[in-house]
């Protein structure tokens, strides 16, 4: 890598590269001051370029005073070109947590190149400065070795997809950024057009629609890295826009899907030292939600749901038995190792629950001395607390924590508990875990709209043993469906698609939509697919999630160059910003 960075480049080495193996070499190096000692007679620096950092020594006896007195004048973050020569340090000086610890350069002359402000953080790993702070400085920010680290680390991931695909006979093709509203079921951002007054472009919350075009244009495998736009609120794992790994494939059927994406990934993250084994582990939706109460498991620990449903149908406690008797659910887990958490700890649980729409949070501490303690078991005989007990596995020192109410909202809350508990209990969670989630439902009922909705979107083909469900019973209607799941985190999703026009009519209605609404809104998709198209699906991975949870990051801002804050601004241009008046005009915009 090196060789080709001081090729067509003012210097002859990077600050990175140098050990006793060029001692006695004359070099020129560039790059930024990072730290600056004056010991009296001697001046050392150490130069810090992307590649590392390089200790070089002015000394009266080796160079001209001119040189010497630039050596007393420069400052941190000035850039400077040096030459000197390679020697090794002197014994006791040599600096082993420095890749070029045991060498350092002697300089005959300096050029500075440019001066510096003294910078509003320090330049180095492990600072506490608060990250409005960095992002408005995000260019000092991506000196320091850690944010660099990411963006190689993308740069690398991104390099080793794009030969992995194009070796498996997929044509890169670019789709538009200025496009019709897409259906991905986040808030579209708009842009208006002023050639056409009153009219607005919708940025892509995906470039699906497009693909799917490409593959009745006959393209049979694309991929794209691709800029996505979604304005919804926002997380640590979620921008408003961020970048897509998108594909697509004709005449595949779901496996084939899978396997390449399997094969593609495990070539990319062997290129960044992780290993995967293959095949992947596969779960199904449903057996995901009732293990751990959603889609996206980390099944590197336990801690899994229990339906408890059965056992307390019967209780005497109204809170349970009103629960199961509605049609709803009562499961519990077993925080093993929490039976002595303060009530103070446990309100805090509770107020987990709370906020994931619990309306309370029921639990039972067994602690190490043998007790048990509750405010619930009194309503229990004493069968059911035997069996409670049994089907929790429990030991002195565990922690039972319930939820009862509607399946949804039990699964939402204990899901949220069993992650909070697993940080509260630091239960470890070492390496990374990769597995398909599969089969999803192809509806689900969107209670505040009152109707139906796809779960991924309204393309996604139904299995073919439920085509007649589609209107009697859209809810039990499967789908082709497969998210990639790694460590906790959604990292990708895709379905099989439908290519039928009749078939894409009846999902669309039953979407709620009359045939006059989806000829207006998907009228293109819907004439394509009449002339010809062939049987396709694909997949899409969230590239930024991926190297946040590769790099070990805590949010997907820390692996995007200039990303946005969780109000979605960038502190450093100031976006979003006012227009003036004549641009507003232009497009026929008055602001109230
Ligand atoms: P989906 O909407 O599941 O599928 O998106 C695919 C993946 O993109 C990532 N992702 C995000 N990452 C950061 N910020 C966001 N706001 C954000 N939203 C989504 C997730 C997710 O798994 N067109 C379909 C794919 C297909 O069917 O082929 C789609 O976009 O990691
Ligand atoms: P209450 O009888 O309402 O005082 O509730 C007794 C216990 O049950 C308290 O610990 C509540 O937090 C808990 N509780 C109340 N509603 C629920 C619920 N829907 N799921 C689980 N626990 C609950």
């Amino acid at each position: 890598m090196t060789d080709y960075l001081n090729k067509h480049s003012m210097h002859s080495r990077t600050c990175g590269e140098l050990t006793v193996g060029q001692v006695g070499e004359s070099v020129t190096l560039t790059g930024w001051i990072s730290h600056r000692r004056d010991h009296g007679g001697l001046i050392f620096i150490d130069l810090r370029d992307r590649e590392g950092i390089t200790q070089c020594v002015f000394d009266p006896d080796a160079c001209d005073s001119a040189t010497f007195t630039e050596g007393e004048r420069i400052r941190p973050e000035w850039v400077v070109l040096v030459r000197g020569t390679v020697r090794p340090r002197p014994e006791g000086t040599v600096n082993p947590n420095m890749a070029t610890g045991e060498v350092e350069v002697l300089i005959s002359s300096v050029q500075v190149l440019n001066s510096a402000k003294t910078p509003p953080f320090a330049i180095e790993d492990g600072i506490e400065t608060d990250e409005l702070t960095r992002l408005r400085w995000r260019y000092l920010d991506i000196r320091r070795p850690e944010v660099l680290g990411a963006l190689k680390l993308r740069s690398a991931v991104t390099a080793a997809l794009h030969s992995s695909l194009n070796a498996r006979g997929f044509i890169e093709v670019e789709t538009p950024i200025l496009g019709r509203s897409t259906p991905e079921g986040a808030r579209d951002f708009i842009v208006p057009s002023r050639l056409s007054t009153g009219k607005f472009y919708a940025l892509p919350q995906s470039p699906q629609l497009f693909k799917q075009l490409l593959m009745v244009g006959g393209i049979e495998r694309y991929y794209q890295i691709a800029r996505c736009f979604r304005d919804e609120d926002l997380r640590a794992d979620r921008q408003p826009e961020f970048t897509q790994l998108d594909l697509e494939m004709s005449f595949v059927r779901e496996s084939d899907i899978t396997d390449l994406m399997e094969e593609v990934l495990a070539e990319v993250l062997s290129q960044v030292g992780v290993e995967l084994a293959l095949p992947l582990p596969r779960m199904s939706y449903a057996e995901s939600m009732a293990r751990f109460g959603n889609d996206r498991p980390d099944v590197r620990f336990g801690l899994e749901l229990v339906d408890l449903s059965a056992i307390v149908a019967d209780c005497g406690f109204k809170v349970f038995s009103a629960a199961v008797e509605s049609g709803g659910v009562v499961k519990a887990i077993n925080a093993k190792g929490a039976g002595d958490l303060s009530r103070g700890e446990i309100d805090k649980i509770t107020a987990v629950a709370t906020t994931h729409g619990a309306k309370g949070m029921a639990w039972i501490a067994f602690t190490s001395a043998g007790e048990a303690k509750s405010p619930i078991i009194k309503f229990f005989s004493d069968e059911t607390f035997a069996a409670i007990k049994q089907a929790m596995d429990v030991e002195p020192g565990d922690l039972v924590l319930f939820g009862a109410d509607d399946f949804e909202t039990v699964s939402a809350v204990l899901s949220a508990v069993r992650l909070y508990v697993a940080d509260l209990l630091k239960v470890e969670r070492t390496g990374h875990s990769f597995m398909w989630v599969v089969d999803f439902p192809m509806f689900k009922y969107d209670d505040e709209e009152k109707r139906f909705a796809a779960n991924h979107h309204p393309f996604t083909r139904i299995k073919d043993e439920d085509l007649d469900l589609i209107e009697s019973d859209p809810l039990a209607c499967g789908s082709y469906s497969y998210d990639l799941v790694m460590d906790g985190y959604e990292v990708g999703g895709g379905t099989l698609r439908i290519h039928d026009t009749e078939l894409q009519m009846r999902v669309l209605r039953q979407l709620g939509l009359s045939d006059e609404q989806a000829q207006e809104q998907f009228g293109f998709l819907l004439e394509a697919l009449s002339f010809g198209a062939p049987p396709h699906g694909g997949i899409a991975l969230g590239l930024d999630r991926l190297i946040m949870l590769l790099g070990g990051f805590e949010s997907i801002r820390d692996v995007i160059a200039f990303p946005k804050t969780s109000s979605g601004g960038d502190p450093m241009t100031g976006a979003p910003d006012v227009v003036d008046a004549r641009q507003l005009r232009d497009v026929g915009i008055r602001l109230h």
